[in-house]
């Protein structure tokens, strides 16, 4: 019997197209919507690049104005929802926080909205939901920062853009424009990368004509984990770990002899390392010299160094990522649920993309389990 040919973990394989990003690992590139994701860090407001991945093209002046004004209307927690964060244990991971409250918000939405045969929703309909759960996650990721502190809410701002607005509604002040801009940059780096597995996962979800809100928890659900969203998390548990750059060769022996995936490190498309991290590097670097922390580059560049020389695998976007957040204020366990936020724009076009082509996601398995047996003394009904 010939063995199948089985893709474990479906790697190289490819299921389907997708118009909405590119990831090129021969030239170590990534396009959204044909534009690299370079210019796009440093030219537009997050808002903007939510827009281009809805929609297909950068907006104008006016089409933007329009999308802020309906981003800045719903940013408020809506107080049921409100209510129901604070049911969640202060020790619960902010994943489960941000999973549940994006459960409660959906259910609220669909309420009424007839049977299941309706739930996935018209084109209009999912664009308003996308514009809303992006809308609303800053105050909600924020709110679980400070509620963790036993601080109070901060209200958000409509005179603040998207990512000064974040800041202001965690920190409770106006955030240096040096500082916006690297979380701005950072966020659209995060927004959208093709076919990762939170992003397949929502569209799975999808496939089966279920509704966007289920396809965002499952997808919060997939990006929870270690191997993938969770990573910019267990960067700052490393470096907590190792605490400075004197300290990382000893770090890494005991660290390789124990056979432990070090976070931040590697990828499954990209081999020679991930297109987004010139640009997120540099953005640390820039919140280093702001808040005058050479120790941490010191550390950062000690880390890298070390492991790329002794297993060529190379940092991906959560390695940059992670210090920078940590340099900002955000605690370790709020760092993915900011991805969850700028991810939450890629995960909705990809939505929205499948329902325009939709097929059933349904692979097949190779069964080697026990052969066919039965239930001593059972007779079939004749
Ligand atoms: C993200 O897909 C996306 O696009 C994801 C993402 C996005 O924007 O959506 O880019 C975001 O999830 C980035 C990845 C974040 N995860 C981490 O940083 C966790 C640490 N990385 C590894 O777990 C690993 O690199 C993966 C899971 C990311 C990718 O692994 P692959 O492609 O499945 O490769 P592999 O695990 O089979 O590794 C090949 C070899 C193995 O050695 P052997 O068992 O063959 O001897 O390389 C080793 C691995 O052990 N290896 C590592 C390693 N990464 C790979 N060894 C130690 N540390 C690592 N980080």
């Amino acid at each position: 019997m010939t063995e199948p040919d089985i893709k474990k973990g479906l790697a190289g394989v490819v299921v389907d197209y997708t118009a909405i990003s590119k990831v090129n690992p021969e030239t170590n590139s990534l396009l959204y919507r044909g534009y690299p994701v370079q210019e796009l860090a440093a030219t537009q407001p997050l808002e903007a690049v939510a827009y281009l991945l809805w929609n297909g093209e950068l907006p104008d002046a006016e089409q933007l104005a329009e999308l802020r004004l309906t981003e800045r209307a719903h940013r408020a927690i809506p107080d049921d929802v409100r209510t129901t964060i604070d049911l969640v244990p202060l020790d619960a991971h902010p994943m489960d926080e941000v999973r549940t409250a994006v459960s409660l918000i959906g259910a609220r939405d669909l309420a009424g909205s007839g049977s299941v045969l309706d739930a996935s929703g018209s084109p209009e309909q999912n664009l308003e939901r996308s514009i809303r759960l992006f809308a609303v996650l800053p105050a909600i990721v924020a709110y679980g920062q400070r509620r963790r502190r036993g601080l109070e809410p901060v209200a958000p701002r409509d005179d603040l853009d998207y990512a000064a607005n974040f800041l202001w509604m965690t920190f409770g002040e106006e955030a240096d424009e040096v500082v916006v801009d690297a979380f701005n940059r950072s966020m659209i780096l995060y927004a959208e990368h093709s076919f990762n597995a939170s992003t397949f996962t929502a569209r799975v979800i999808t496939s089966t004509l279920s509704d966007l809100y289920s396809a965002v928890v499952g997808a919060i659900g997939a990006l929870k984990g270690p191997l993938h969203g969770g990573a910019n998390e267990a960067v700052l548990h490393i470096f907590d770990e190792i605490g400075s750059a004197e300290n990382v060769g000893a770090w890494l022996d005991q660290a390789l002899a124990e056979k432990r995936k070090i976070m931040g490190f590697g990828h499954r498309v990209y081999k020679r390392g991930d297109s987004r991290v010139p640009t997120m590097k540099a953005a640390l670097d820039t919140l280093v010299e702001h808040y005058d922390r050479p120790e941490v580059a010191a550390l950062y560049d000690a880390l890298e160094s070390e492991f790329v020389a002794r297993k060529g695998i190379y940092p991906n976007l959560d390695y940059p990522s992670g210090p920078a957040y940590n340099l900002i204020g955000f605690d370790t366990l709020t760092f993915t649920p900011l991805f969850v936020a700028a991810r939450v724009t890629g995960w909705t076009a990809h939505i929205m993309e499948q329902l325009t082509s939709n097929t059933l996601i349904r692979p097949l398995s190779e069964y080697n389990g026990p052969d066919e047996r039965h239930i001593d003394g059972y007779v079939a009904d004749t």
